[in-house]
């Protein structure tokens, strides 16, 4: 039997399968249907330092092969989460990324502070939220600001941390470069693309902020050239993601340099797609002779 288990920035994963932020929730639900134990990790939904309420109006647009989503980071903040949700996670034995988005420095930086104390395996940083203070401008987009707020962090973060880069960046290698060289210990790559549809009866955009976050099979070549290009310039470890609905996707991704590959609209086609891609991606080592995961990641 080929090994499936894959090392990320000193954290050992079972298997290369995470459900990717915003699409499970805390894991609750999911695990109501399948056994999320064999996962090989669960990124949370996005925390804030306090409760946000979401955007008001449609949240969700099925497209051509993807969805477009404006959920505007609904969560109950941080410390609801560590009061409520933490030691459950925890429990399940998979790895526990804690998503953390923000709208300043100062809220970033607050929420690092109180994860600090609990336990928790791997702070994924989301740096694609609109940083109001800045005038509206995401962190994730300018090189500069994305290197500012993760030195920022990474002085106060006690955890591993993965900084999870938007494919809106201006230029998304160099800005890989600038969170490696601020001591990000791991890049995970993409969160989902601004996009727009329109309702022609209502002649409005469908979306109250005109804008919203593609994801979803559609995005999905163009998120391996993505990971494929961070992974090839930077030496730190990369979490994959963008479309991925099938073992093949993610050999893809592996291929391209990925160590784990994460799931996210996949998951609103098939609550337990994860699994089938593990016996999937396991199956095709075998059929192959390859001994590890480890051994197929970035040949192309
Ligand atoms: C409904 C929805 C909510 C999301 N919420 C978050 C979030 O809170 N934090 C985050 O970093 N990414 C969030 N994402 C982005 C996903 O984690 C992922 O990066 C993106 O959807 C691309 O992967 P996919 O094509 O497999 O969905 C969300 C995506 C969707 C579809």
């Amino acid at each position: 039997m080929s090994s499936l288990s894959v090392e990320f920035a000193g954290v050992t994963f079972k298997n290369p399968l995470v459900l990717a932020s915003g699409t499970c929730g805390f894991g609750r639900e999911y695990a109501e249907i399948f056994d999320i134990k064999r996962l090989g990790g669960l990124a949370s939904k996005g925390l804030t330092l306090n409760a946000r309420a979401g955007n008001e109006g449609l949240r969700i647009w099925e497209t051509n092969s993807g969805i477009m989503n404006s959920v505007g980071l609904e969560n109950p903040g941080v410390r609801a989460f560590i009061e409520r949700d933490l030691d459950w996670v925890n429990g399940l034995g998979v790895v526990n990324i804690v998503n953390l988005g923000g709208h300043s420095i100062e809220d970033y930086i607050e929420g690092v502070r109180l994860l600090n104390s609990v336990k928790l395996d791997i702070l994924e940083l989301n740096i694609s939220c609109p940083n109001v203070k800045a005038g509206g401008m995401n962190f994730g987009v300018k090189t500069e600001l994305a290197r500012e707020v993760v030195r920022k962090i990474r002085a106060t973060c006690k955890h591993k941390l993965s900084v999870k880069l938007s494919p809106n960046a201006e230029d998304i290698v160099a800005l890989a470069r600038a969170c490696e060289e601020e001591g990000a210990d791991g890049i995970s790559l993409v969160n989902t693309f601004l996009a727009m549809a329109i309702d022609l009866e209502g002649r409005k955009p469908v979306f109250g902020n005109t804008y919203a976050g593609l994801s979803g099979p559609a995005i999905k070549p163009i998120a391996l050239r993505m990971v494929h290009q961070v992974a090839h310039s930077v030496k730190i470890p990369v979490m994959g993601m963008g479309g991925v609905v099938s073992w093949r996707d993610a050999i893809e991704f592996i291929m391209a340099g990925a160590s784990i590959v994460q799931i996210g609209t996949g998951n609103f086609i098939k609550p337990d797609i994860s699994l089938d891609i593990i016996d999937g991606i396991e199956a095709y080592l075998d059929a192959e002779g390859i001994g590890s995961v480890s051994e197929i990641r970035g040949i192309v």
